[in-house]
């Protein structure tokens, strides 16, 4: 599924077959609010009253053209703008491939300044979304450039399969960032990285200890069950600095079990129609919604995971 999820030319091929985009689309639905702002913003309104914080993300990567670059840009003001209109504080995630990082450095540079421009006097973070390794060093050198700006309203996420991500946090974070970690969606040699591993989560949890005592504010992105439990049993979430983030339609009920308990819980909305390397990372972490994506398309029902995060359930 993640070298399918790498096929450039596969994902044009469903993004230009519009029987083929539809149909997949319903599988989709599990995961991506919708194609449009609306939707995304629609879902975030419903989980925010439901006591939840929300990152809302409009899906797209390596983009190809300049001119694709501004659409994207234009996009993502338009949505700060809303949620500035709207008081809301969420939080704006993006890859920066998505702004020009595929064309060049400077490029994406100069988008992301633009939109914490307008970002940091509405107090809405913008947050970087960790690509694969071939981009790391120009992320890490994006993030560095703009987070110098913008100290308080940029954040970065960081991969804990990769190899080098322990000092990337030592050594190019300033003082009381903002930061995510990941365990990596990304397909990695083993050079550069682990594969999902009780080593692994020994990493992941050494890096949020590692985030937290360096005085970050840590967004702990993850669905395993184990970690939660760990970090929990720990303390860590007790001084305030740290949250769960998940993503949108995963585990929904581990979710409400956290919010219902009181934790900071944060969902990791999606919309866009750009959802093909998304959703095959998501089939790929868990086979078996390779089956539910198959049903959901043969069924034609529509589905709507918002309904299921109302805390009210467990009670
Ligand atoms: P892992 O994959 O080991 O799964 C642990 C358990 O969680 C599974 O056993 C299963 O129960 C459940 N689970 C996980 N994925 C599931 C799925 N798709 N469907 C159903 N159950 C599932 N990656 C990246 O490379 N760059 C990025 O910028 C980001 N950004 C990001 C933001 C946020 C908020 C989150 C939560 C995740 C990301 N990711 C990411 C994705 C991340 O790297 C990782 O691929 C997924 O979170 C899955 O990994 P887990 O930590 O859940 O563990």
């Amino acid at each position: 599924m993640k070298s399918i999820a790498r096929r450039a030319d596969l994902k044009a091929y469903v993004e230009h077959n519009p029987q083929l985009y539809q149909l997949l689309r319903r599988a989709a639905a599990r995961y991506v609010t919708g194609d449009d702002r609306r939707d995304g913003l629609e879902a975030a309104a419903s989980l925010t009253a439901q006591g939840y914080d929300v990152s809302l993300e409009y899906i797209g990567e390596n983009t190809a053209t300049e001119a694709e670059c501004e659409a994207a840009v234009r996009e993502l003001s338009g949505l700060i703008a809303e949620l500035a209109g709207n008081r809301r504080k969420a939080r704006v995630s993006f890859d920066l491939s998505h702004i020009g990082l595929s064309l060049h450095t400077d490029l994406a540079l100069r988008n992301l300044l633009q939109l914490a421009e307008q970002a940091e006097p509405a107090g809405i973070e913008l947050f970087i979304s960790m690509e694969e390794s071939a981009k790391t060093d120009r992320v890490l050198d994006v993030y560095e450039r703009s987070v110098a700006r913008y100290p308080s309203s940029i954040g970065i996420t960081l991969q804990a399969q990769l190899h080098r991500t322990a000092a990337d946090l030592a050594q190019r974070l300033p003082g009381n960032s903002l930061v995510r970690i990941v365990k990596g969606a990304y397909q990695e040699s083993e050079q550069s990285a682990l594969p999902r591993s009780e080593q692994l989560n020994r990493r992941y949890l050494e890096l949020v200890e590692h985030a937290i005592l360096q005085g970050h504010r840590v967004s702990i992105a993850t669905h395993d069950q184990q970690i939660i439990d760990t970090i929990l049993t720990r303390g860590w979430l007790s001084e305030g600095a740290a949250e769960f983030e998940m993503l949108y339609g995963i585990r929904t009920e581990l979710s409400r079990k956290l919010k219902a308990a009181g934790h900071p819980v944060r969902i990791y909305l999606t919309y866009g129609s750009e959802w093909y390397l998304y959703i095959c990372h998501r089939i790929a972490e868990h086979p078996p919604n390779l089956y539910r994506a198959v049903i959901d398309m043969a069924s034609g029902e529509s589905v709507d995971p918002v309904n299921s995060y109302a805390v009210s359930r467990d009670r």
